[in-house]
């Protein structure tokens, strides 16, 4: 379902992943996008506060984060934002920008189960959250998911996990 996503989405695009912690965004980003079309979250974390786990830092990661959003979307170069992008303000931050840019946005959803994240956290070797982020997250999700046919996205492409498992 997703093949081809990074050649067939405009070169242009503002592309949101969407979808809990765990859930496999940034290693379905890594080897499909240029090394500067992704943005991640928890890079910008680690750039401020020498630590992607510190939640203090949001504010200033996520400034940043915008700022490098609009600085490529101006030049009309593809932006993919690795974060959860789970609420509405969080991605209408997004979609604005990229509209200010004359942009156009996709969101890649990652319609998985419960069950996957929290296996795929436990299994983590570089930063676990706890359960109840997770939980949370999937809640998130499923309000999310509703949410995103009435905002704008040029295409919404959904993964779920027999989707990533064919991969
Ligand atoms: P956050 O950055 O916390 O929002 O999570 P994420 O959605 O970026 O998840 P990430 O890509 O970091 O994957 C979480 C863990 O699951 C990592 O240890 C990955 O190696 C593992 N993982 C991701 N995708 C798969 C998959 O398709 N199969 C398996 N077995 N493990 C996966
Ligand atoms: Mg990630």
């Amino acid at each position: 379902m997703d093949r081809g996503l990074s050649s067939a989405s405009p070169p242009d695009a503002v592309i949101l992943l969407v979808g809990p912690s765990g859930a496999g965004k940034s290693t379905w980003a890594a080897p499909r996008f240029g090394p500067h079309e992704v943005l991640e979250s928890d890079a910008f974390r680690a750039m401020v506060a020498d630590d992607p786990d510190d939640q203090s830092a949001t504010a200033d990661a996520f400034k940043l984060l915008y700022a490098i959003v609009r600085a490529r979307t101006r030049r009309g170069l593809r932006c993919v934002v690795d974060a959860t992008n789970l609420t509405v303000a969080a991605r209408r931050s997004l979609t604005r920008l990229a509209a200010r840019a004359g942009r156009p946005t996709i969101a890649v959803v990652f319609d998985v189960s419960l069950q996957r994240c929290l296996r795929q956290n436990s299994a983590r070797l570089d930063r676990q959250v706890s359960e109840a982020v997770i939980r949370r997250h999937h809640e998130q999700l499923q309000v999310a998911k509703a949410a995103l046919a009435g905002e704008g996205y040029l295409r919404i492409v959904t993964l779920t996990d027999q989707d990533i498992d064919a991969l």
